[in-house]
């Protein structure tokens, strides 16, 4: 049944639809799972995820493509990153090939919620697990629960295609051989300071620096960044603390393989972010963000992309990404999981 929601002006949120999928690990083993209509979860007081954080999660959304099918994007590289959170966390992981097909049935039975084709939003999907029996000493659990939900989301940032601004903030998000490349819940309770900061001072989000040095360009708090240099090469940093963005690798590919530009994954010092003329962030939930200034402790380092729009490149990026995920546009091999 069709719902009945104001697409065009959805905000990035949770709001709750009818169905999620939920399986139990216990005794060693992961049970079969189940769709439930159930979106409470009751806890022991002493979880392990209450007291030590053991929790993981994912992102990805499903699309409503031009002639109205409904399909994800690249849902094995998900399930792959979850499973490598999941082993660096000390949990079981969840195996790849039930993540897809777990995906493909709760969007299923949420299928009237993925927006309609030129709407806008798109569905969300979040799958996520947690260490759910009592644990005290400091030690993995002995138990987890695996769920995804999902919920029809618009544009991270307000404003939508309009730049944002960064800035470098005096707090570090990944220690050199810590979690930076995972995507451990832990990793985004110790941003929540700097982005309440961030936010009171004015900023959109943190541009991090890599915590040895405090001299080479990270990531935000949930997205990677590109640039594009003024010779039109699209650069990206590469570090083993950041998070290994699929949008950014997608994006990657599309600029070499569909518009020809070059396309580099390398160090990038923060004295290079004025010789920069695009910035922009990018991941399932950003999508491809422009980044029209960064202020570095009161220095402003403004991109000739400017504050209104977004930088030509990047639009090309935006538009051969979101052509390939909306079915507007051929797609490599296997980026596309069709689902109803
Ligand atoms: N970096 C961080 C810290 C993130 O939380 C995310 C979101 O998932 C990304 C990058 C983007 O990754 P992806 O493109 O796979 O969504
Ligand atoms: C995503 O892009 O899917 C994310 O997980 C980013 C953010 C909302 C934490």
């Amino acid at each position: 049944m069709e719902k009945n929601i104001d697409w065009g002006n959805l905000g990035f949120g949770y709001s709750k639809t009818d169905f999620r999928y939920v399986s139990n690990y216990k005794d060693g083993r992961w049970d079969s799972g189940i769709i439930t209509k159930d979106s409470n979860i009751v806890l022991n007081e002493c979880a392990c995820v209450l007291q030590y954080a053991q929790t993981c999660f994912e992102g990805l959304k499903a699309y409503r493509t031009a002639d109205n099918k409904v399909v994800c994007f690249r849902p094995d590289l998900n399930a792959k990153r979850m499973a490598d959170t999941a082993k660096r966390l000390e949990m079981p992981p969840f195996p790849e090939d039930r993540f897809v097909n777990a995906v493909v049935e709760v969007v299923k039975a949420n299928i009237d919620w993925v927006p309609p084709y030129g709407s806008g939003a798109t569905l969300y999907i979040r799958p996520y697990m947690f260490g759910s029996d009592p644990i005290m000493g400091v030690k993995p659990a002995n138990e987890y629960q695996f769920r995804i939900f999902t919920a029809p989301v618009g544009p991270y940032f307000k404003g939508g295609a309009k730049p944002i601004t960064l800035r470098i903030p005096d707090f570090d998000r990944a220690a050199p051989l810590g979690t930076g490349h995972v995507k451990a819940g832990l990793n985004y309770a110790m941003s929540l300071h700097a982005i309440v900061d961030a936010h009171n001072q004015g900023y959109n989000e943190n541009m991090y620096l890599d915590s040895a040095t405090r001299t080479k360009i990270e990531e935000t708090g949930g997205a990677n960044i590109i640039f594009v240099t003024k010779d039109n090469k699209v650069v990206t940093p590469k570090s083993s603390t950041i998070l290994p963005s699929i949008t950014r690798r997608s994006l990657m590919y599309v600029a070499e393989k569909y518009l020809g530009l070059q396309a580099e994954e390398r160090e990038i010092y923060k004295e290079e972010l004025s010789e920069f003329k695009e910035c922009a962030l990018c991941g399932t939930a950003a999508v491809l963000s422009p980044v029209g200034k960064v202020v570095d402790h009161g220095k402003e380092i403004s991109f000739p992309s400017g504050m209104e729009k977004m930088g030509e490149v990047t639009q090309k990026l935006y538009d051969t990404l979101t052509g390939i995920q909306m079915g507007r546009i051929e797609a490599p091999e296997g980026w596309i999981k069709e689902i109803g």
